[in-house]
């Protein structure tokens, strides 16, 4: 197997795109998806602030580190979600590769957000963890960028995360949530930030591969709450489909931005007001979060 650009030997073979590359000449076809990201949906200006939503793992630090090296300037936030050993260790991930590049990271807690870390969230609510928690990294995001005078938010999303999204909800027809997926979401708000991933045309196993050459020290173990999510039956689902048909993951994704997303756009036109509470946005009088708070205070005093 040769490379495809210079000939020398091939490290990695990229089978939907029917390619192969040496280790520097895939570091620079990496790089160059994200600029494709960035450019295509005009996700920020060379002069914009980038806040950059790290939770230590290989995606969010490999973005990290391409747009430090693309010359954006760049802020780390890394969410606390006080989730035992696993917070603990990406917690430090991400301090250690802020220092290692000599970039700004800023940490917020969700235990004092919320009034409780994830885990006594996940009791109070009954309901699965990932509800209570994405409900919350979704409103700090934004509460921290808009803190900070950053006008977007990064986040390491990668192509099959975004692909196995956009399975579910296809499985159950949620057509809000197929008329918010995309690559980039625009301000509707002067209370909200924009939302990018540059990293939607780059599969897992590519972050992987390029974390490894960068020499990226990140945390290998998914959160402990996540197992038998079915996201992870619906990445399982979609990995026997690539590995049967190359290309079947980006086909999948690709065509619905192309083709379908644009039909489901109108169920965008939403109210949008500010929360009696916080003043963060929501489309009723006081925001999920606040009534997340509420209903973890009134448990846990
Ligand atoms: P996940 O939902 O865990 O697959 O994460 C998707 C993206 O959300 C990551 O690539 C990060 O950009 C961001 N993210 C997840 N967890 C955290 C966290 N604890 N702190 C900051 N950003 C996070
Ligand atoms: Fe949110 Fe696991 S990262 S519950
Ligand atoms: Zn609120």
């Amino acid at each position: 197997m040769k490379c495809r650009k210079c000939g020398e030997p091939a490290i990695l073979e990229l089978r939907r795109h029917n390619a192969a590359f040496c280790a520097p000449d895939f570091v620079d076809f990496f790089r160059n998806q994200v600029r494709e990201a960035i450019r295509k949906h005009r996700m920020f200006a060379r002069d914009e602030h980038v806040l950059v939503a790290v939770s230590g793992g290989k995606d969010s630090l490999a973005l990290w580190d391409v747009l430090i090296d693309e010359g954006y300037r760049t802020t780390g936030l890394y969410l606390d979600l006080g989730i035992f050993d696993y917070s603990v260790e990406s917690k430090a991930k991400c301090e250690a590769f802020a220092a290692r590049r000599g970039v700004p990271l800023l940490v917020t807690r969700v235990a004092e957000a919320v009034g409780a870390p994830v885990p006594v969230i996940k009791n109070v609510t009954r309901r699965p963890p990932c509800s209570g928690c994405g409900l919350s990294k979704r409103y700090l995001m934004n509460r921290v960028a808009l803190e900070h005078e950053m006008a977007v938010v990064a986040t390491g999303h990668n192509l099959d995360d975004e692909a196995a999204t956009l399975l579910g909800s296809v499985l159950h027809w949620q057509t809000d949530a197929l008329s918010r997926q995309s690559p980039a979401l625009p301000s509707t708000h002067r209370k909200l930030v924009r939302r990018v991933k540059p990293l939607y045309r780059l599969s897992e196993r590519e972050t992987a591969a390029y974390a490894f050459l960068r020499r990226i020290d990140y945390i290998v173990e998914e959160c402990p709450f996540a197992k038998g999510a079915t996201s992870i039956a619906h990445k399982e689902i979609l990995s026997r489909m690539e590995d049967a048909s190359p290309g079947a993951k980006h086909n999948f994704l690709f065509g619905f931005l192309e083709k379908a997303r644009p039909a489901f756009e109108r169920a965008e036109a939403v109210t949008l007001n500010e929360c009696a509470r916080c003043g963060q946005v929501t489309t009723g009088t006081v925001c999920a979060f606040c009534k997340l708070a509420d209903q973890v205070k009134r448990a846990t005093v």
